[in-house]
């Protein structure tokens, strides 16, 4: 999806690629072949970890080293980490400069790509450090993810579920319909995703960019995602996280009757088709998550928010959930 076709052929800005080693190894000679010759790539090691301050210190270097301008234009090349990390260099370098995605995970093609959040990751928590810096395009080739394992696909499933379970039903029947074509990685039936969701979350974007209401409910599975994440030191993906983290969220509304048991049950049954975890892969003690989601950037005056559903397609925020409901929820994922 280019937004501006025209950036790769103006006026020959200066580029660099800041990509994670290993796409970089399965795909940087195809991403070069389409961009001018002479342009720098700038590659960290991959995996989360690679998303905070020392990587974005040794980044900076690299680009002092290399004399990148502020004209220039960064390509951000692989997954999330790639496009959050060199999203934030872009947003800082100089000032501020533009930049490109090429997402090359299905998780950073239909959700972390769009929409200008950059960031960093602290030792307190997820993405504590960042800027909204929108890219000038978000080019997506999905010959690009057929390198891609399949537990890195189905993570980014969970968020296209994400997507549908917070603002188009339709879409949710869309997936329940074609799930099998899904999981299989049906070429037609990805490219239909993909445009489907990005045109979903980019219409959340634009409605409130800066996520001062109507975005928030992007959050949805994400406040004991996170926590989930980080408690469990990165050893499931994003994706798998916001999967386990809408369980429980929905066990909080369903105890709550606010959601209905079986409205729940569409949602779990279309997680464990789509392959993605129903259960963690070791406990994790209720006061730990807890804890962590009072770390997390959601928190505000202490009260943990939460994006809660009524229905399908009809989320809530509450800052109201309490600490023994959340202990109670997180059952549901106890192996
Ligand atoms: N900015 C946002 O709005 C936003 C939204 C959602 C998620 N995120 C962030 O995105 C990150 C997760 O993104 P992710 O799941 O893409 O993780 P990731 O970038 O770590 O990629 C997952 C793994 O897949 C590998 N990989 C990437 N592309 C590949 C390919 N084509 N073939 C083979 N291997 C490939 C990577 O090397 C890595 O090991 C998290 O840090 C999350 O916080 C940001
Ligand atoms: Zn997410």
């Amino acid at each position: 999806m280019l937004q501006d076709r025209n950036i790769l052929h103006d006026a020959k800005p200066q580029f660099a690629v800041i990509a994670d080693q290993h796409v970089a190894d399965l795909h940087l000679r195809t991403l070069l072949g389409a961009l001018p010759a002479g342009v720098r790539a700038f590659t960290f090691p991959p995996g989360e970890t690679s998303k905070s301050l020392p990587a974005t210190m040794g980044l900076y270097d690299q680009l002092a080293a290399g004399r990148f301008e502020r004209s220039g234009v960064i390509i951000a090349f692989g997954g999330g980490v790639a496009g959050d990390l060199a999203g934030f260099i872009a947003a800082t370098w100089q000032r501020g400069v533009r930049f490109v995605q090429v997402p090359t995970t299905l998780l950073a093609a239909v959700d972390a790509s769009v929409g200008g959040k950059t960031g960093v990751n602290l030792s307190a928590g997820k993405n504590l450090v960042g800027a909204f810096h929108q890219p000038i395009a978000v080019i997506i080739d999905t010959d690009f993810l057929t390198t891609l394992p399949d537990r890195d696909f189905r993570a980014g499933l969970a968020e296209t579920v994400k997507q549908a379970a917070i603002r188009d039903p339709g879409f949710l029947v869309w997936h329940e319909a074609h799930a099998e074509l899904l999981a299989a990685r049906h070429p037609e039936t990805i490219e239909t995703l993909i445009s489907r969701n990005c045109a979903l979350k980019a219409e959340i974007v634009a409605l409130d960019e800066r996520e001062s209401g109507l975005r928030a409910i992007l959050n949805y599975g994400h406040t004991i995602g996170h926590a989930l994440e980080h408690l469990l030191e990165y050893e499931l993906r994003h994706g798998e996280c916001v999967a386990l983290g809408m369980l429980v969220e929905n066990e909080i509304a369903a105890r709550r009757g606010e959601l209905s048991r079986v409205e729940a049950d569409r949602i779990r049954a279309l997680l464990s088709r789509l392959g993605l975890p129903l259960q963690l892969p070791r406990p994790v003690a209720a006061t730990e998550v807890t804890a962590a989601c009072r770390t997390d950037k959601k928190v505000r005056d202490q009260a943990i928010n939460f994006v809660l559903l009524h229905a399908i397609g009809q989320p809530w925020q509450t800052a109201d959930v309490t600490d023994a409901e959340i202990a109670a929820a997180m059952a549901v994922v106890q192996p």
